[in-house]
């Protein structure tokens, strides 16, 4: 039974690996996802071995997860860098990063492990990522044909990963709930549920469970003496009751030992482990606390512990993995598929889905992690959006619903009144993960947010095709409708998304958005039956359309603010008009821009307009979705190959110089997810 069930998985295994012409091989990541689930549980490794470094959330400081392997008798680290502790390394021979899973391969002295980290997060609905777990696999095989091998895995982890400073108490103790099953949990004394202040948590708890196995030790104890004990081939030591304590005084670690006893050549063996995170509570929402929506579905953590349920949860990642890489692979090619793989997990994992239970229905949340700690900025979600338009639309509409609420007056609701007195659409709502953010003090970007909203929403109900959710919003999205026509054909001076290049008055990008905006929502009355509005707002846009077209042009481009002559920028707000199949500017203006830009491709990329030699990656592949064939194979290469080659090493950022592969700022930014535009354009409906 075992030994068919190990054969089984294994072949589950290979089915992932014959993907792998989908993807580039040796692709260097320049960060690899790890545990990468929402905006606390986000731990990465930014070296090209996974023993070159520690792991580390994504904000930089360490989240110490090791691994060790005992071969025959001697000790080899795998993951993590204790040099002092475990000199010797088993050699890594290969590492590949799908959209759900990330796989290493490792070979010493006759054996090869395959280390697997896998991320069902969606698995629990497929519409909307909710398990905030992810499954270490570790499986062995004696490659050298002829010798019998005896090999022993070590796995701990510290509490890095429930302190926002490593001074803080924790505690410790066992969980199990189950018969056969073993699960460990650590967390903070405090509990200071909710705090701000930190990209970290300091609050719920981590828990470490698998499968009770012959051999096999699990404590909870200084990683010192757990780490010491398996180099020495001792037994680990019991549970250290010397609690609580700080998480940096002698560093309590959960352990896990297996002893795999002997590995026959032709007889793989496997184990497994899986992390899962209680946040308890994950948002405040004016004033009212919520729930992970995992918890709301079940009363208590037997609900995140699913070692009953590995083997459907791993085979829902491969079937995902699979799913998503052959889609990217046939609508842009390899290194396309490999870039936006990397970029699934950062994506998906800049998101928390909550429980409101004022309304009683799931609520999505967004943060925009580096550039500061804003939950659900408008303009943040937007260059996201493809992602979630192509296979989570469900989880964007539940994304734009806090923000609808907001602006909709509705906050009282929640024991918080913030009454929205704005024309246009809000910014965002808090700093995560508290949203109680008054109109005025956002950082206002009137025509950005108001038509990031109404293309948003459009991106929705082309997948849903359900207006339903909007039955309380339509008045709402006509005051930011009307507000964007009394603002075309030239937006003036106004802040746009992309304020860390200053002021852009006059901005012809920012007007293409109002523009493509208008298009989305005559598109949406049209469904709705209101033809008479539509067709108010499509006269007036026919004007805006004519003036851009007329005033923007400047020889065979056209200009980055209407009144620069010589100026010139990438246009990648037109690309829902392509997404949306609106029949607005004219098929030339594509044409035309597209080709000037590829007269600015640089060694990594096209720059983003003609102010600096800097890029971002999103809007760079938004531009690229809108392209001939060649042009974005072209233009995909070149962001490959920053990706392959850029020297600052951390979670794939999306604003890098196009000469020198620096990241200019930015970094694990769920932006990211713009990649998936591509597959917009290239959908048939
Ligand atoms: C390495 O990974 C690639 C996928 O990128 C796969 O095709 C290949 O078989 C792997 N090689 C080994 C030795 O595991
Ligand atoms: C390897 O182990 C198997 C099963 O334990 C045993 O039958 C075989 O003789 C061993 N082979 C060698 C080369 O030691
Ligand atoms: C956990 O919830 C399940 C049902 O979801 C219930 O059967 C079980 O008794 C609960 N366990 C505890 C410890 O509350
Ligand atoms: C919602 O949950 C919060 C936190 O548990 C609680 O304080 C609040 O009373 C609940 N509200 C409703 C309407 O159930
Ligand atoms: C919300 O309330 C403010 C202040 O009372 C008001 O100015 C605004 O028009 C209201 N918004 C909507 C959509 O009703
Ligand atoms: C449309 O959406 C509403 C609310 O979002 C939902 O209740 C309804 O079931 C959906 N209708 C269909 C046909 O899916």
């Amino acid at each position: 039974m075992v030994t068919f069930a190990v054969l089984c998985l294994l072949a589950c295994v290979l089915s992932v690996k014959s993907d792998g012409p989908h993807l580039v091989p040796n692709f260097r990541p320049p960060s690899v996802p790890l545990v990468v689930v929402n905006p606390y549980l986000s731990i990465w490794s930014d070296a090209d071995h996974l023993y070159d470094d520690f792991p580390k959330h994504w904000s930089g400081p360490i989240i110490c997860l090791s691994g060790m392997i005992s071969i025959d008798g001697k000790v080899y680290r795998f993951m993590a860098k204790d040099t002092d502790l475990a000199p010797d390394v088993m050699t890594q021979v290969n590492l590949t990063v799908y959209p759900t899973q990330t796989v290493y391969v490792f070979q010493e002295s006759g054996i090869q492990l395959t280390l697997t980290f896998s991320t069902p997060a969606f698995a629990a609905t497929d519409k909307i990522p909710t398990l905030p777990v992810t499954f270490l696999t570790y499986t062995v095989e004696a490659i050298d044909g002829v010798s019998n091998h005896t090999v022993k895995i070590y796995y701990d982890n510290t509490a890095e990963g429930v302190v926002s400073d490593t001074k803080q108490m924790v505690t410790w103790d066992y969980a199990s709930l189950m018969p056969g099953q073993v699960a460990m949990k650590i967390g903070t004394t405090d509990q200071d549920y909710l705090g701000q202040g930190s990209d970290r948590i300091n609050w719920g708890y981590w828990y470490v469970s698998t499968i009770l196995d012959r051999g096999m030790i699990a404590t909870m104890a200084p990683a010192v003496d757990t780490r010491t004990a398996f180099m020495k081939g001792k037994v680990l030591p019991s549970e250290d009751k010397n609690k609580p304590r700080a998480c940096e005084d002698n560093w309590p670690v959960l352990a896990i030992a297996w002893d795999f006893g002997t590995i026959t050549p032709g007889q793989p063996s496997q184990r497994w482990l899986q992390i899962s995170y209680d946040q308890v509570y994950s948002m405040k929402y004016f004033g009212t606390a919520m729930e992970p929506l995992w918890k709301h579905n079940y009363e208590n953590f037997t609900g995140l512990i699913r070692n009953s349920e590995y083997e459907t949860l791993k085979k829902a990642c491969d079937d995902k993995d699979a799913e998503i890489t052959e889609a990217l692979y046939n609508a842009g090619g390899q290194n396309y598929a490999t870039i936006s793989s990397l970029a699934w997990r950062q994506a998906v994992g800049g998101t928390i889905a909550v429980w409101n239970n004022v309304t009683n229905e799931p609520w999505v949340f967004l943060k925009e992690i580096s550039s500061d700690g804003d939950v659900s900025t408008v303009d943040v979600m937007f260059p996201a959006s493809p992602l979630f338009i192509w296979h989570l639309p469900e989880t964007l509409q539940l994304m734009l619903l806090p923000l609808l609420n907001y602006a909709n007056n509705d906050t009282k609701e929640y024991g918080l009144d913030v009454p929205y007195n704005l024309q246009w659409a809000p910014h965002h709502l808090g700093h995560w993960p508290v949203c109680d953010l008054e109109p005025n003090r956002q950082e206002q970007m009137p025509v950005e947010e108001s038509g990031n909203m109404l293309l948003m929403i459009a991106g929705v109900v082309l997948q849903t095709k359900n207006l339903t959710f909007l039955d309380p919003y339509w008045p709402l999205l006509t005051i930011w409708a009307d507000f964007v026509v009394a603002s075309l054909p030239d937006p003036g001076n106004q802040l746009c998304t992309d304020d860390f290049e200053g002021p852009s008055p006059h901005n012809m990008n920012l007007a293409a958005k109002g523009m493509v905006a208008l298009g989305a929502y005559s598109q949406l009355l049209r469904m709705k039956g209101d033809t008479a509005s539509a067709e108010k707002y499509e006269t007036a846009n026919t004007q805006f359309i004519q003036y851009w077209t007329t005033n923007g042009l400047d020889g065979d481009h056209y200009k980055r603010q209407y009144n620069l002559p010589g100026s010139w920028s990438l246009k990648y707000n037109l690309l829902f008009q392509k997404i949306l199949k609106l029949n607005l500017f004219p098929q030339s203006v594509f044409d035309q821009e597209l080709k000037y830009y590829m007269s600015k491709m640089n060694t990594y990329g096209i720059p983003m307009d003609d102010r600096h030699l800097y890029t971002k990656t999103d809007w760079l592949m938004w531009t690229a979705a809108m392209a001939s064939d060649d042009q974005f194979n072209s233009i995909t290469s070149a962001v490959y190959k920053f990706a392959n080659e850029t020297p600052d090493r951390s979670p794939f950022t999306d604003w890098y110089a196009v000469d020198t592969a620096h990241r200019q700022g930015f970094t694990a930014r769920p932006v990211i997810g713009g990649l998936y535009a591509r597959l917009l354009t290239a959908m048939k409906n």
